[in-house]
């Protein structure tokens, strides 16, 4: 149990025996042994220096939306970011929070006339998760627009990064495991309409060819150099595979739809023969860009 002196001094929300479900956008997964939504970053800092005091394990959780969360759920504690998502102005960019959510940044940035983010546009998810995995399309990603980061660090310090060019990669970044507490977004000045139209057109483009949020997890594989992993699972005609309640979208092969009250076991068990076949058919190794807590 976590020491009375953190009771005490902490700001924000816990709950044991937390679902976590509807907290991911594929609605899927166990309870959480305890769920922690920290107020403040000094009360999040604190709440992993009590954690770390009495050996509990802990996951930081995002915006749950590449994400799968095992059947049995999670033992130890799960931190939510979800309430430290300020975004505030800064010249031509933006100070944003790790909980901030990309939607509300993007609207954010049309508000002020500033251009940059609309690539981020329709993507679901928070500022945190986004940085770790340089989440993107083919429009651009966050990692283009990060101009310093602050990483809370194992040991409790903050560390003040300006990323090099080697920073961000394709879906990865070399937050390793430091926690994303904020970031400044450079931005260009615009003309909001344009800002907005551009962003739109983004959102537009993406209903057209990706199943909605919910029920949903983007894209489960990362794409092999030069390919799309969508394009192989669909040649390898996986687009019929179904385990249970989950299902390859026919809408993008790339991700897997839950039709209500799938499990986590019938996703690994479709991931599973999507894999095999595309590796039997291509010769490829798919890598997963979901995350993982099983
Ligand atoms: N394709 C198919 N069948 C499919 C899906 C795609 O034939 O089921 C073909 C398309 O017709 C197109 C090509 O594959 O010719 C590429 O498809 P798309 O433009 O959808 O891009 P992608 O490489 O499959 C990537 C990102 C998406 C991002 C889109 C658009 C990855 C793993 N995926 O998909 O990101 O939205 O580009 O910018 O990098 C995500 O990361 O979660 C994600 C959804």
């Amino acid at each position: 149990m976590l020491p009375a002196d953190w009771q005490k001094r902490f700001n924000g929300r816990w709950e044991r025996g937390f679902a976590l479900a509807p907290l991911t956008t594929w609605r899927i997964g166990g309870p959480a042994e305890l769920y922690i939504e920290p107020a403040t970053v000094e009360s999040l800092a604190w709440t992993l220096d009590a954690l770390r005091r009495i050996g509990m394990p802990y996951r930081i959780l995002g915006g749950g939306s590449n994400l799968l969360v095992g059947d049995g759920g999670v033992k130890g504690a799960v931190v939510a970011l979800s309430r430290l998502r300020s975004i505030e102005r800064a010249g031509v960019g933006l100070v944003v929070e790790a909980g901030a959510r990309l939607s509300a940044v993007v609207r954010a940035a049309g508000a002020w006339g500033l251009s940059g983010a609309e690539p981020l546009a329709g993507i679901p998810g928070r500022v945190g998760g986004a940085i770790c995995g340089n989440a993107g399309g083919r429009h651009g990603d966050i990692g283009s627009l990060v101009r310093s980061l602050d990483l809370l660090e194992p040991g409790g310090a903050v560390r003040h990064v300006e990323p090099d060019s080697a920073f961000f990669g394709y879906r990865s970044s070399q937050v390793g495991d430091g926690i994303v507490l904020g970031a400044t977004l450079g931005l260009k000045p615009s003309d909001p309409h344009v800002v907005r139209s551009g962003a739109l057109g983004i959102i537009r483009e993406r209903r057209g060819t990706q199943p909605g949020w919910v029920g949903n997890a983007g894209c489960v594989f990362k794409n092999p150099a030069g390919e799309s992993a969508g394009r192989l699972i669909d040649s390898a005609d996986c687009n019929t595979m179904r385990e249970g309640a989950a299902h390859v979208s026919r809408i993008h092969a790339n991700c897997i739809e839950n039709d209500g009250g799938a499990r986590a076991e019938d996703v690994l068990r479709l991931t599973d023969r999507v894999r095999g076949r595309v590796r039997r058919v291509f010769g490829v190794d798919l890598e997963w860009e979901v995350r993982r807590w099983l």
